[in-house]
């Protein structure tokens, strides 16, 4: 919670520029006298749906002739998802890291043929809580944390870097956010990663090393991080991200017993670059194997309540079993509390988006749409 309140307290300070509020900072945690400051200065675009599932599915050529690596220049937006950053990188996602849910929706489905629905819920999580609700925009998160320091402020032009609320603790080669920087690449970290390459895996990152390394981090950040938290959603992503490796950095033509090797893993985690001759994954794809991951070392969601080594489960916290309950607590804890007492247009774009969230979740939750603010008129 120290971080919220960190978060607020910088949003405040940023307001007093209001004119210059950026279009793709988020609007979350924003009191309501400052939004009101703010708003008059943006434009509110209705969002338009994202892009239903790919015609061809198959595996193709991704790192082509047209999708060239170009480095992110001292303005480009980077931050904490190396997918992402990725594809900026190489023209799938505009170069400046500034984008829009459905933009990512396409992208992702194009490059790394990640299935339908799970690239559009995790678009509207990380646009409902990170993204400009009223232009649409969303940055991927500050300018070039490889190339430089992050700037100060504005706290909340932050994008995907923003802490808690989808980027999370116990990350693979990103620190945890209490260490100060919660997004750029770490070589230690990474050197550790590589050590249980060779230690489980022959020196490739195997569903072995997903299991061992994710379990490692966990341990790391209980014993180390006073402010530890594995809240949902994190919870989830913190091994969706460790099967995301497997399922989407190795090359779609390795269809038997697929892993990754330490060149190619240092490609996507550090340069966010593709390995040559890159050929996406053959089938779309989802969280393949995230329960045997888990299950290999069980923790369920909860957090260091009282400095280290102080892990407590916190017993109304649905587990990553529970997909459903996870889409639940997101809508009905995490985004009103960023949004408390959403008016007007705000309130209409997060309707919006709430019912764009809800439609790649329907599927698997028939009738279990939630409205926090009510159903729209
Ligand atoms: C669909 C939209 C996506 C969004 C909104 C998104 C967002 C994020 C965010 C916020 C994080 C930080 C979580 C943390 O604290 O570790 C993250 C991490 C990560 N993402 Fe993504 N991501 C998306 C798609 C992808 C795709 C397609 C891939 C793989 C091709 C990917 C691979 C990863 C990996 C491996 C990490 C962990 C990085 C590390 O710990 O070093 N993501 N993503
Ligand atoms: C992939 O495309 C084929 C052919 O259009 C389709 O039958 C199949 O359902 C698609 N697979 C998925 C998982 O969408
Ligand atoms: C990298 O991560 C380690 C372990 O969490 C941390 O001690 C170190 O300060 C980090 N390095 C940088 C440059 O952030
Ligand atoms: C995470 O990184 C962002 C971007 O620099 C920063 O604004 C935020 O304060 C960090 N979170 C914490 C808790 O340090
Ligand atoms: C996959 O692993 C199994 C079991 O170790 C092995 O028998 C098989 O030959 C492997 N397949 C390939 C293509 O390497
Ligand atoms: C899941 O993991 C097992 C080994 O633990 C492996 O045999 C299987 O192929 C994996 N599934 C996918 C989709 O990679």
């Amino acid at each position: 919670m120290v971080s919220f309140t960190n978060f607020v307290t910088l949003a405040l300070a940023l307001a007093s520029t209001a004119s210059a509020f950026p279009a793709y900072g988020s609007l979350a945690g924003l009191p309501r006298e400052e939004l009101d400051k703010v708003l008059p200065t943006l434009e509110f675009k209705k969002p338009a749906p994202p892009p239903g599932p790919l015609a061809y599915n198959g595996t193709k050529l991704v790192y082509d002739k047209a999708h060239p690596w170009k480095a992110p220049g001292p303005n480009d937006f980077r931050g904490p998802c190396p997918g992402l950053n990725t594809l900026a990188n190489h023209g799938y996602l505009p170069h400046n890291g500034i984008t829009t849910p459905a933009e990512i929706v396409t992208a992702v489905m194009e490059a790394f043929n990640m299935d339908n629905n799970l690239a559009k819920f995790a678009a509207y999580v990380a646009h409902l809580v990170d993204g400009n609700l009223l232009t649409g925009l969303i940055s991927l998160g500050h300018a070039t944390p490889e190339t430089g320091p992050a700037p100060p402020a504005p706290a909340l032009a932050g994008g995907l870097n923003t802490h808690l609320v989808f980027e999370g603790d116990s990350s693979i080669t990103r620190a945890d956010a209490y260490w100060g920087d919660n997004y750029s690449f770490n070589q230690t970290l990474f050197d550790e990663l590589t050590s249980y390459m060779d230690r489980y895996g022959g020196g490739r990152y195997t569903w072995d090393v997903a299991k061992e390394a994710k379990w490692q981090r966990i341990q790391n950040s209980i014993a180390t991080n006073p402010e530890f938290s594995l809240m949902q959603p994190r919870h989830f992503t913190v091994y969706l991200e460790a099967t995301f490796v497997i399922n989407f950095f190795v090359d779609g033509r390795m269809t038997e017993n697929r892993s990754l090797g330490k060149e190619e893993a240092l490609s996507w985690f550090k340069t966010n670059r593709f390995p040559d001759d890159w050929y996406r994954p053959g089938a779309p794809t989802a969280f393949e194997n995230i329960t045997d991951v888990a299950k290999a070392h069980v923790i369920e969601p909860g957090r260091n309540v009282n400095g280290v080594n102080t892990y407590e489960v916190d017993p109304t916290q649905p587990d990553l079993y529970n997909f459903c309950g996870i889409y639940v607590d997101f809508v009905n804890r995490v985004v009103p509390m960023m949004y408390p007492n959403p008016t007007g247009d705000i309130l209409e774009a997060l309707q919006i988006n709430l019912q764009y969230l809800y439609d790649s979740a329907a599927e698997a939750c028939p009738g279990q749409q939630q409205f926090p603010y009510g159903k729209p008129q």
